[in-house]
């Protein structure tokens, strides 16, 4: 029996998972800071597989989005279904090993570990304690999947080394790595490219494209040619709500869409 099922918290709601519901679903999803509605009574979906953009101006409410997502923040109405399971509010470590797993907008790596130190300690979090120290190839486990993840992020060769002393594109990638350890569903990422290089930019691109192969992934991202090249469909926010939806050619083409960012 897997870790997670003994945890309480989460009900089953329309199909429970079965592959032709959406991987992830909000409805009217609404959180407000005091006046303010960060995000308003957004209807969204996600399909299994599918990679997805989350565009929109500064303010928009895309990290937010992300926040009520991942349980840093409990919205304020409004429910999050993912995997056909109602889990609005839960906390972040659940929501976690439900399968959902971001990378920040800022570094949010320990400076003074290895990049395998790094990785292994998200792979740990999905097990419990007792499950580790009562079965040692849960130990052997937690390193194939560790170095696993600093594989597919092209970090392998670096495993001992410092994260302080990675390039700040290693350690951008890396934090893909911590996001991936823990073997998600779905993958939120918040900027992965902000701060890169060009150079980094296209090697950061290529990363995605790899591991978007079997993984659900929502992206923020303000480098439109990112956004266009690796997305199979665009979700444009605007004040908290949802402006259009559309492949990248549709979105491109969108009149509302134009007006928005020739605007900011
Ligand atoms: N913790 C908070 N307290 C108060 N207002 C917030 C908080 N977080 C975000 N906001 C406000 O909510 C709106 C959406 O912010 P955010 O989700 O960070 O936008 P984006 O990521 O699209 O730039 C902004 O007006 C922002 O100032
Ligand atoms: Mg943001």
């Amino acid at each position: 029996m897997r870790a997670e099922a003994l945890l309480d918290g989460g009900s089953p709601v329309d199909g429970g998972g079965a592959a032709s519901t959406p991987l992830l679903k909000t409805e009217m999803l609404t959180v407000r800071f005091g006046g303010l509605a960060a995000l308003s009574e957004v209807n969204f979906q996600v399909a299994r597989e599918e990679v997805r953009a989350v565009i929109g101006p500064n303010g928009a409410g895309k990290s937010t989005f992300f926040n009520c997502l991942t349980g840093v923040l409990r919205p304020s109405g409004g429910r999050i279904i993912f995997n056909g399971e109602d889990i609005t509010g839960l906390r972040s470590n659940l929501i976690s090993q439900k399968g959902i797993a971001r990378s920040y907008q800022i570094t949010n790596i320990l400076p003074n570990a290895t990049a395998l130190e790094n990785v292994r300690i998200a792979a740990q979090s999905r097990r419990h304690a007792w499950n580790m120290v009562s079965h040692h190839s849960a130990f052997a486990d937690i390193n194939a999947r560790a170095e696993a993840a600093l594989q597919s992020v092209g970090l392998l060769g670096k495993a001992g080394e410092l994260a302080a002393n990675l390039s700040h594109g290693e350690q951008r990638n890396l934090e893909i790595g911590i996001a991936l350890a823990t073997e998600p569903k779905l993958l939120c990422l918040d900027e992965p490219t902000a701060g890169m290089s060009a150079a980094e930019t296209n090697e950061t691109k290529e990363l995605i494209r790899r591991i978007a192969k079997d993984l659900t992934i929502l992206i923020v991202e303000h480098d439109m040619e990112v956004v266009m090249e690796l997305c199979d469909r665009i979700t444009v926010l605007h004040y908290g709500q949802i402006l259009a939806e559309g492949t990248p050619e549709e979105i491109q083409a969108n009149p509302k869409v134009l007006e928005v960012y020739l605007k900011t």
